[in-house]
């Protein structure tokens, strides 16, 4: 090969991957990343994409020399000359990819090993994913119910993850971590929170019409505002005045989503106004009590006349613990009077 041709293949492809490297670079393509797991991932991503930008260009050099020197001249009708093969480029382009795509293995194994790795002093939360609802519980305070996922930032958190119908996934695109959540399997996942934030929790599995609105968020919080939360609700969900309890399970729930209720400064339409849960009970010919407590164990039972069936979650009542539970009934019925 002249010194030329050598000179302009090696130009082609510094411009090439030059290009190539500013695209990767200069968007900023990925969510922010807010754990240690993300850090690893991030690791592996921009080592693979590192080869990409190196293979690129080289087969871009190749592609457009190719192009521009070989082009036949408009009335050359000939066939080019038979060629048999090159023993060393074969040997080359067989002998480097098996090399990347070990090496690609061997660190995405070594991020996959650290990322499961479970540290000593791991909190334990509860995820229970329900067509189409979130439920976080926390087995070290009194199984504490929340709708939304808080977590101190610095420890290591191991989710378990756990469905009621059908195959769910949790991902948070800044934790870079996905997981199926898959029914009759308690499946788990390690985190490390590293930046305090709100990010989204998505179900990443598609599970049924409402899958797109599937969605929750994780609050990531210094480890000392997480101590006081957790010690706040749990003293709140386990006070014996169920004014107290009841309007922290009522909160932690997520009930105002979807329901009025004027004690609470809820505001919720999706759901019945559940200020005139009296009423209801008398319409539904039931008992106020049990009427409100079936009602949230197991909505479908009675729905009030122009609401849908199936929207209101069937989890409340196994996610909710017996005590909590007793003390949100209290409180409604006290509400609604
Ligand atoms: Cu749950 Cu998609």
């Amino acid at each position: 090969m002249r010194r030329g041709s050598i000179a302009s293949l090696l130009g082609i492809g510094i411009v090439s991957g030059g290009i190539a490297a500013a695209v990767a670079l200069a968007i900023p393509w990925l969510p922010v990343s807010a754990s240690k797991e993300a850090g690893r991932i991030d690791f592996v991503f921009w080592f693979v994409v590192t080869i990409c930008i190196v293979i690129f260009a080289i087969v871009s050099a190749a592609i457009l020399y190719s192009v521009v020197v070989f082009r036949a001249a408009p009335d050359d009708d000939s066939d080019g000359p038979p060629i048999h093969g090159h023993t060393g480029l074969e040997i080359a382009w067989t002998i480097v990819p098996t090399i990347l795509v070990t090496a690609i293995g061997i660190v995405s194994a070594i991020v996959l090993s650290q990322d499961d790795a479970i540290a000593k002093n791991a909190m334990n939360v509860n995820v229970t994913a329900q067509q189409f609802e979130w439920t976080f519980s926390y087995p070290e305070a009194h199984n504490l119910t929340s709708a939304t996922l808080m977590l101190p930032r610095g420890r290591e958190t191991v989710l378990h993850m756990q469905s009621r119908d059908v195959i769910h996934a949790f991902f948070v695109p800044e934790f870079r971590e996905n997981e199926d959540i898959v029914p009759g399997l308690t499946t788990t996942l390690n985190v490390t929170p590293t930046r305090d934030g709100t990010y989204p929790v998505i179900c990443n599995e598609l599970c049924g019409l409402g899958h797109s609105t599937m969605r929750s968020t994780v609050t990531v919080m210094e480890p000392a505002a997480f101590d006081k939360w957790l010690k706040g609700q749990s003293k709140a969900v386990t006070s014996p005045s169920a004014a107290t309890a009841g309007a922290a399970v009522f909160k932690n729930n997520g009930c105002a989503a979807c329901h009025t209720l004027t004690a609470a400064k809820a505001t919720g339409k999706v759901g019945p106004d559940l200020d005139k849960l009296p009423a209801e009970a008398q319409q539904a010919k039931q008992p106020l009590a049990s009427f409100v407590r079936t009602s949230i164990t197991d909505p479908n039972a009675y729905i009030q006349p122009g609401f849908p069936k199936n929207v209101m979650p069937q989890t409340f009542g196994k996610a909710i613990p017996k005590q909590q539970l007793d003390a949100l009934v209290t409180y409604l019925i006290n509400s609604s009077k």
